[in-house]
């Protein structure tokens, strides 16, 4: 049984992991760097610098968890791109240089295929069998909106895609409109706990019959919305309004993946990104097609082992032609 070690450090998680040629997760070590908070979003130069940091100890960390050493690895895949460039290329650099040393192959992945893969894989507490192809997927994360057709392992088609910001971002900005910590995501999930969704209602952007995504209007009606009300009944209103306003977000989402189910006559959906992690989302999707396949939450985040995932389906580069190779950036994100 082969064994792929997986770095990706596209945005602002150090993530290692060592996964099984079959698709069984031995170890996935996700180091958050949580200090971009104060500055509302992420800040590439530290990212980079923090990836720096914590590559190697994460690295050792996802060997040490996976109880193996880099004498059984048999490949290391690493995310080529799309991300912040310093980012990756600490990522990509640190995989060359351990593929380099050992003589080993080294495959470069698609962040965006990775968010994809991570439903090959077995899991825990999902049911725990992979998701084999053709079925419909949304990928929803902070850099990117999606929704994809995917007929085999190795790649997909996008049927969808945002127009404007990506559903993560909306709900970032639209979190810290309500002084929200960074990323918002989970903190306007746990506002909304206890608010009332029926109080205020945000237009969901209708696109008939269409697949794209728009939310950018959604962010400004907050913006109004908080502006209306004026500081104090926005601060008494608060969970309301994030309950709303994360409806809105999930109702446009599901609309779209009922389209999308209805368009290719498929009978199988799979989600991914960041957003996926979302509660309300979560049971939205669950209830629109006969089988639904809902990562935990830990592989719909960025990590590591959907890298691996993606990995042993694409092709591996052979020292020494890895070590030209080059990152594909995404633009930076807007704080
Ligand atoms: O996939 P991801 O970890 O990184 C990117 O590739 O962007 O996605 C991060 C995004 C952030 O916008 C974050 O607020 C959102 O996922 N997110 C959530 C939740 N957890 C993370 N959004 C809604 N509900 C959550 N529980
Ligand atoms: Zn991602």
């Amino acid at each position: 049984m082969s064994l792929i070690l997986a770095i990706e450090t596209s945005c602002d998680d150090t993530c290692a992991a060592v996964v099984t040629g079959d698709g069984v997760i031995r170890s996935n070590v996700i180091s958050s760097q949580g200090v971009h908070d104060e500055y509302g979003g992420v800040v590439p130069e530290i990212a980079s610098r923090h990836h720096l940091e914590l590559a190697t100890p994460v690295v050792e960390d996802a060997l040490r968890r996976a109880d193996t050493s880099l004498d059984d690895v048999d490949a290391i895949a690493v995310t080529a791109g799309p991300g912040l460039v310093g980012a990756l290329l600490i990522g990509v650099a640190t995989a060359k240089g351990l593929a380099a040393s050992r003589g080993l192959p080294l495959v470069p992945v698609d962040h965006l295929q990775g968010h994809v893969a991570a439903n090959f894989l077995f899991t825990e507490d999902d049911g725990g069998e992979p998701l084999e192809p053709p079925f419909v997927c949304l990928i929803a994360s902070g850099g990117h909106t999606f929704l994809a057709r995917v007929d085999d392992h190795a790649g997909f088609t996008v049927l969808g895609q945002t127009l404007d910001d990506a559903a993560g971002e909306a709900i970032d900005k639209g979190a810290r409109l309500l002084g929200l910590p960074f990323p918002g995501g989970p903190h306007l999930e746990k506002l909304a706990r206890d608010g009332d969704v029926t109080r205020f209602a945000f237009p969901i952007s209708k696109n008939v019959g269409g697949l794209d995504f728009s939310f950018a209007g959604l962010k400004t009606a907050l913006l109004y919305k908080v502006r209306d009300l004026g500081e104090e009944e926005a601060t008494e209103a608060r969970a309301d309004l994030a309950a709303a306003y994360q409806a809105a977000i999930v109702e446009q989402l599901a609309v779209r993946v009922e389209r999308a189910l209805e368009q290719t006559g498929l009978d199988r959906l799979a989600i991914g990104g960041g957003v996926a992690a979302n509660g309300p989302l979560r049971e939205r999707l669950s209830a629109l097609a006969p089988t639904v396949k809902i990562p935990p939450r830990a592989l719909c985040t960025d990590n590591a082992a959907m890298i691996a995932s993606a990995a042993r389906y694409a092709d591996a580069v052979a020292f020494p032609g890895y070590l030209d190779l080059e990152v594909h950036a995404t633009g930076q994100r807007a704080l």
